[in-house]
């Protein structure tokens, strides 16, 4: 089995996750749609982007497939695991669909995107096919299935942002949102599906981005999270004003919307996060301290196979100036194990580089090999299965180790925490993150969600620190 070490939840690790009751809406008279959602940050925005197409065209949503007229499953192909998890989902809806033959199944996200109309001969049972650029002809391809076709649009763009497009927040704590900020991927990283299943990177523009964290901000949140595959590749220009728009720029937009309002984002291209957008990051206080920057291997000759285009060396200098002008700032990472022709000699390279950046945060999976890469058509899948096993097993012990005195670490120290919501174990207790994404729990009092609360951490657990407010 696939191995993920990390405590939190993390984009393509998260699992099916449907909306929670309080977003259920009045729905009397009205038809019923149930989304579904798998992989990453990006495509859990995206199916508030398609809640928000649906309510207009004067759907409802519910929590249960059961009472739904249509039932949307956005998915994701980043490792073959998933994919496999989708399908499992799937024959669970085919049970649903044979007791009420009206109800109409849609897929949405990157498998749609992969796989286009071959879906629907694969699976018999679905009867709409959607990628990632298309979800504005959703309602026409409701239309279409409606009058017995079946309905497909795969088609991808290189304008679409949807940036006109308000999301209705899913799933929301009302304190931490999601903003996508561009789309697609223009990096060819040899082992990735994303370059074909979200097509060419695009900016959506930088006004639409700054209401949509206003408004949110007006609404009561208190953190924004900035997405794209490549953030820091961000770029817009202002037609009016001829003024480019750097990643760094819209950083500082951003957080001069209010001090109140954090600002995090993801993911960081080791090759293009700039000096710029580390002073940015120093200069604002409500800018976390806090980057994933996915390294994939300690290994040069892997970070080659790969296409990455820095070297270890490379990356070290990075994690080097990031420590130097932000002291203390968290770091996370990606890596594969087992990429194809990876020895043990590369996989030590790995283990190494890992214990010099001492990440507090790692997502660590094995080499899946993706249909239609550059690694599928040019390289060996050659590593025994077994063998991408053991390392990564390697891997998750040595991250735990690093993560767990990196929680050690801030016993005694005291954090502004932001107040997600009550703990999970006990209502009596409240849960939030500090600026560096570490998880505290602590008791109420008279805090609440949305606050901003000074905590002294007495102990820790491997994922959480334990505090309270001082
Ligand atoms: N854009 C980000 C980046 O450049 O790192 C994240 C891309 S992907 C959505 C998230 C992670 O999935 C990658 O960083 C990589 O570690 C992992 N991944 C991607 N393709 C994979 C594959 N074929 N097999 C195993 N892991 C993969
Ligand atoms: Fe995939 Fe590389 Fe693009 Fe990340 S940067 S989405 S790993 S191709
Ligand atoms: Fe998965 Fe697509 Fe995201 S492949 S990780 S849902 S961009």
């Amino acid at each position: 089995m696939e191995l993920l070490a990390q405590q939190k939840v993390h984009d393509e690790a998260r699992q099916g996750e449907a909306f929670s009751p309080h977003w259920q809406q009045q729905a009397a008279g009205k038809k019923l749609f149930y989304i579904e959602s798998y992989g990453c940050a990006m495509n859990f925005a995206d199916s508030e982007v398609v809640a928000s197409i649906l309510q207009n065209e004067g759907y409802a949503a519910t929590t249960l497939p059961n009472d739904a007229d249509l039932i949307l499953i956005n998915t994701c192909s980043i490792r073959e695991k998933a994919e496999q998890t989708v399908r499992k989902r799937l024959t669970e809806f085919r049970s649903i669909k044979k007791s009420r033959p009206g109800l109409m199944v849609g897929v949405l996200g990157c498998m749609a995107e992969r796989l286009k109309a071959t879906f629907i001969e694969e699976e018999k049972l679905v009867d709409i096919v959607v990628g990632p650029d298309a979800y504005r002809s959703l309602p026409a391809l409701i239309d279409e299935a409606e009058g017995g076709q079946k309905a497909v649009n795969v088609l991808l763009s290189r304008e679409e942002t949807y940036a006109d497009i308000s999301p209705i927040r899913l799933n929301s704590n009302g304190v931490t949102a999601f903003v996508s900020i561009m789309r697609g991927c223009n990096n060819m990283c040899s082992f990735c599906v994303v370059p074909f299943t979200r097509g060419r990177e695009r900016s959506r523009p930088a006004a639409s981005i700054v209401q949509e964290c206003e408004a949110l901000y007006n609404e009561g949140y208190r953190e924004v999270t900035l997405l794209g595959q490549n953030v820091d590749s961000y770029h817009w220009v202002d037609e009016s004003s001829d003024i480019t728009v750097t990643f760094a720029r819209l950083l500082e937009m951003v957080a001069t919307i209010s001090p109140l309002l954090r600002v995090r984002f993801s993911t960081s291209h080791p090759k293009d996060i700039t000096d710029e957008v580390l002073l940015t990051m120093a200069a604002y206080e409500n800018i976390c301290n806090y980057i994933h920057l996915p390294v994939q291997s300690g290994s040069s000759r892997m970070l080659q196979m790969m296409n990455r285009t820095y070297s270890r060396e490379w990356y070290i200098a990075k994690v080097n100036r990031i420590r130097e002008i932000i002291p203390g700032c968290g770091l996370s990472t990606d890596m594969i194990a087992g990429f194809c022709t990876e020895t043990e000699e590369d996989h030590q390279q790995s283990l190494s580089l890992m214990e010099y950046c001492q990440y507090d945060l790692a997502y660590m999976y094995f080499y899946s090999e993706r249909p239609g890469t550059l690694a599928a058509r040019r390289f060996a899948d050659d590593v025994p299965l077994e063998t991408k096993k053991r390392r990564l097993q390697e891997m998750v012990a040595l991250y735990r180790g690093h993560s767990l005195a990196s929680m050690q670490k801030d016993v005694g120290k005291t954090f502004k925490v932001l107040v997600e919501g009550n703990s999970k174990k006990d209502e009596n207790e409240l849960h939030g993150r500090t600026d560096h994404n570490k998880v505290v729990v602590f008791p109420k009092k008279h805090f609440k969600k949305g606050d901003y609360v000074m905590v002294k951490v007495n102990s820790c657990t491997a994922g959480t620190l334990l505090g309270e407010a001082i």
